[in-house]
């Protein structure tokens, strides 16, 4: 037969056997798609759900069925035979529950330590997607908020990357904007000789953007020549296109450092980039007549809005709006993406929201949003400090990133040292763990949380090593590294010659969580929401905790089986480390 192959994804396996349950069921509806969910009860271990649907459908229409029990009995009759099921049954109002067999789970899960995890992989319809994070603006530092789309954009990154996707990971810098004429004049005043200008002289942009922005405050004439250098910037005087490559060049080093420290990868196209094609998207969306005429600005009327978006300011500028506007078409245009994943805080939603509707209008995306092209605003909420207000310190507006990781890091070195691994440790591997743990501990902290609701900042919850946190993951996941080691054995040898089995019920319920790792990553990116791959990661380790406390590994009659399960939630386990950025530590 013609059989598609096994993706790893039990939903999807247990789709295709039930569409063909189905069509025999109901042979006049062509249209009816399996709706299987993982069960919550403990009738089995998923279910179908489509009985009550399809009840209301046909029960006008002569049916033979006499409810949507009867239908669910018929769904469970027309199952084509599957070595996925071990038994089923219908329940309430025609829920069909199926109890898996746990040789096909076993045999699934060591087929994937042989083949690789890669092979749980979802698999999308989309080949190319473009991914809008982090982009802070030049000469303002980045802030925790920064962190936060850094931290969340990363992570839906690599979501998409896992699944085959080719991903194009924008930095979309502020990089062009009226403040860059006070910033270029203050430099000419502070530097006449545009050699000194440099890092060190400069010193922290952040800086240097308050003190220009106090001369351009307090001095008119300041203000006036400002106000001229954004003319002379904007129309290319090499003088000023210079001076405002040397303000970003500085700021872009700044944000490398922290890049590197999280190590995240990004390519820079700032708002300048898009800044030449602006003309020619506006003239676009005027020929379809979407661009009208208010209060001397030009602008787009958005159904259900009742503020129009500015697409050309009155004084003929652009803006926010006609940059981003231009970067939507380019993606679509030009480097041909058909998901477009914007990560910025929720107080950008109505700009987005605005964008798209427009860009929807113009028929450059998809009306519908369950299909391609489309984009999707990936809002996120504040971060508080423990008085319950918006994250600051005393020195600066925002907390600086930098100090935030250092201090996460530090904590986690200390820890470490008082546990006595400097003395176990070279000086490496004390520096690498305490980093691992420090900054996946911060990187957790903010992506277990669903990203729409403000979480409060706590160093001390972040690092606590019992809770719900990376540092009691990843000594988890070290832990069971360290079972495998201290048995002796080559696990690699025993994937290979060993066999899996399920037979005690926590082996059971641990290796149907592994089962659900692809069905949840595809939630994940489906919802955009890194939290619940999190929540599978905390899952997984009370299964396995709950296993490891009531099966004995070593040494006992089970030993090969039960090893290869330590090594299989091991390996889910760092698949999930490393699609929330982070680094893994083997020891502990
Ligand atoms: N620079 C903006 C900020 O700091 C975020 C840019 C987001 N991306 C975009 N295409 N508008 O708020």
């Amino acid at each position: 037969a013609n059989e598609e192959e096994n993706t790893g994804n039990v939903k999807r396996e247990l789709e295709k056997v039930f569409d063909l349950a189905l069509k025999a069921t109901v042979r006049n509806e062509t249209d009816v798609r399996p709706l299987i969910a993982a069960c919550t009860a403990k009738f089995g271990d998923y279910q179908c759900n489509n009985a009550m649907g399809l009840w209301s459908k046909i029960k006008g229409k002569g049916t033979e069925f006499k409810g949507p029990q009867p239908v669910g009995q018929a769904i469970m009759k027309n199952l084509p035979p599957s070595e996925m099921i071990e038994s089923c049954s219908v329940a309430g109002p025609g829920f069909v529950n199926v109890v898996l067999s746990k040789n096909w789970m076993a045999k699934n899960i060591q087929k994937m330590l042989v083949d690789g995890i890669e092979t749980w992989a979802p698999k999308l319809r989309v080949k190319k997607a473009v991914v809008d994070f982090s982009s802070p603006n030049i000469a303002k530092e980045m802030h925790v908020g920064h962190l936060r789309s850094t931290i969340i954009g990363d992570s839906l990154a690599r979501m998409l990357e896992f699944s085959n996707v080719e991903v194009l990971r924008r930095n979309h810098v502020g990089d062009w904007g009226t403040q860059f004429g006070m910033l270029i004049e203050y430099l000419f005043e502070k530097f006449p000789n545009s050699e000194d200008a440099n890092e060190t002289a400069i010193g922290e942009l952040q800086e240097f953007y308050r003190r220009s922005k106090n001369r351009f405050d307090s001095d008119p004439a300041f203000k006036e020549r400002a106000q001229q250098a954004v003319v002379r910037l904007q129309s290319g005087e090499p003088k000023y296109h210079e001076a405002w490559a040397q303000i970003c060049e500085i700021s872009r080093k700044e944000f490398d450092k922290v890049y590197k420290r999280l190590r995240v990868d990004l390519e820079e196209k700032g708002e300048s980039f898009y800044n030449p094609y602006i003309p020619g998207v506006i003239d676009e969306l005027s020929k379809q007549g979407l661009v009208e005429e208010s209060q001397g600005a030009r602008v787009i009327f958005i159904e259900g809005v009742n503020i129009p978006l500015i697409i050309v300011k009155s004084d003929g500028g652009f803006n926010y709006a006609s940059t981003d506007l231009a970067a939507l078409w380019y993606r679509l245009n030009e480097e041909k993406a058909e998901w477009i994943i914007y990560v910025t805080d929720v107080g950008q939603q109505l700009h987005f929201d605005m964008v798209f509707s427009a860009a929807k209008r113009a028929g450059w995306l998809s009306a519908d949003d369950s299909t391609y092209p489309k984009a999707s605003h990936v809002g996120f909420g504040l971060v508080l400090g423990e008085d319950g207000k918006r994250l600051r310190t005393r020195f600066s507006e925002v907390v600086r990133l930098v100090d935030l990781l250092d201090e996460a890091k530090n904590r986690s070195k200390a820890v470490l040292i008082e546990r006595g691994k400097d003395k176990e440790w070279t000086e490496e591997e004390l520096e690498q763990t305490a980093e691992a743990v420090g900054y996946g501990a911060a990187k957790y902290f903010d992506l277990k949380n669903n990203r729409l609701t403000n979480y409060t900042f706590s160093f001390d919850q972040m690092l606590n090593d019992k809770g719900n946190t990376a540092v009691y993951l990843l000594y988890a996941h070290a832990r069971i590294c360290s079972i495998i080691r201290k048995s002796g054995k080559d696990i690699e040898e025993l994937k290979k010659t060993g066999s899996l089995v399920l037979d005690h019920a926590d082996e059971r319920a641990l290796g149907l969580h592994l089962l659900h790792f692809s069905e949840v990553i595809e939630e994940a990116l489906t919802n955009l929401l890194p939290n619940v791959v999190c929540e599978y990661l905390y899952n997984l380790s009370e299964y396995f905790t709950r296993f490891y406390s009531n099966c004995q590994v070593v040494g006992s009659a089970e030993e090969t089986s039960r090893l290869l399960l330590c090594e299989a939630t091991a390996t889910v386990m760092r698949k999930c480390f490393h699609l929330l950025g982070i680094v893994p530590v083997y020891k502990i």
